[in-house]
């Protein structure tokens, strides 16, 4: 047995590293199928390891930059309450990347190495972050459908194969679901205000639509990770069953707002599977890839708070020497 109370860290951190052999992948594997959870100490293949990095980190920095697009609104909220309900939820994001930071450092990639990638465009983040909220009602919109599809894949994959990840979605997945409240409350008050209130959230679904869809990644036959991921219970669930299962459950919920989202060929077949109109994958392979409308303007926001916050960072690692703020 490896991994237990009963080694020193020297044995575990060498039963950890034995190299890569068929009978430690079967062993690794048999662990996966009785569902046991994976250990940071415990010994993994490295393409399972690199897997739970390159997503785990796409997922930290989503929070990090997700918090840009709503963090614009904090001064803009129509009243004090709002105000407070969103300076709380987007710094609930920021603590869901610090989360998200430790479970993939428990990999061996360090936050300087991460944060380093996600400025220089190297790491990607998710596709919905690279949109504006142009108007109070894309707030609301953001809050309970991005969030309800941040939970539908949160939940899913908390269920999954390695345990510090599972731990921090687990945390977060009820954080979110207060953040989820908080969105669902601002779009029936715009739902159920004057007509251009009303108006003014249409325009916001009809805008968030494509990008919603897009949220839960390519179909099943265009994406190149998931069946490796799903072998390794990292993903529990297939995109295309992720994207199923958000519109079963929050279709009913905005038409009954008497809202919609803007597509005709939106319906559910006799056998439970929601269609949908081609959501024009070039559009989401050029927002992953660094060519979306906000993509540019996210990560030199980035750059910025990197930069103007280093000698604060400095200044926390080294205590007993003083340092000046800079006038700039
Ligand atoms: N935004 C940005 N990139 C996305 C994306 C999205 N919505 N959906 C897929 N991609 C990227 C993948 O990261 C991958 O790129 P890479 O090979 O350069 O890393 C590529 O598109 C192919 O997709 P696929 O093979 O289907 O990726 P996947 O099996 O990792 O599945 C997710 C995509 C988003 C479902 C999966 O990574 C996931 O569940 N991530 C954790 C949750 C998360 O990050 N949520 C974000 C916001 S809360």
């Amino acid at each position: 047995m490896y991994g237990n109370a009963y080694m020193t860290p020297e044995e575990a951190k060498a039963m950890a590293e034995r190299p890569e052999n068929e009978e430690l992948l079967a062993e690794f594997e048999a662990r996966i199928d009785r569902g046991e959870k994976i250990e940071p100490h415990d010994w993994m293949p490295s393409e399972y390891r690199r897997q739970l990095i390159r997503m785990i980190e796409q997922h930290a920095h989503s929070e990090v930059i997700g918090a840009l697009p709503e963090g614009t609104w904090i001064t803009r909220a129509p009243n004090f309450k709002r105000k407070l309900a969103l300076i709380a939820k987007v710094q609930d994001e920021i603590g869901h990347a610090h989360l998200l930071y430790n479970a993939a450092e428990t990999l061996g990639k360090t936050r300087e190495e991460m944060i380093n990638d996600l400025l220089s465009g190297k790491s990607k983040y998710s596709n919905v972050f690279n949109y504006p909220a142009l108007t109070w009602s894309d707030i609301a919109v953001i809050g309970f459908l991005i969030d309800g599809a941040a939970i539908v894949n949160q939940v899913i994959n908390s269920k999954g194969s390695y345990g510090p990840y599972c731990r921090a979605l687990d945390r977060i997945c009820y954080e979110e679901s207060f953040h989820l409240k908080q969105g669902h409350d601002a779009m029936v008050y715009l739902a159920t205000g004057t007509p251009a209130q009303r108006a003014e959230l249409q325009e916001a679904l009809n805008r968030w639509y494509r990008p919603i869809i897009h949220f839960f990644g390519p179909s099943d036959k265009a994406s190149v990770h998931s069946n490796k991921l799903m072998r390794w219970k990292i993903k529990l669930a297939s995109n295309d069953d992720m994207r199923n299962q958000f519109l079963d459950q929050y279709v009913p919920k905005i038409r009954e707002l008497g809202v919609d989202f803007p597509d005709p060929n939106l319906k559910k077949n006799a056998e439970g599977v929601w269609e949908f109109s081609d959501p024009n994958w070039d559009e989401f392979y050029a927002t992953i890839n660094g060519n979306g409308p906000c993509n540019a303007e996210r990560l030199a926001v980035r750059r910025w708070v990197e930069d103007h916050g280093r000698w604060v960072r400095t200044a926390l690692m080294n205590p007993q020497q003083k340092y000046v703020m800079p006038l700039s």
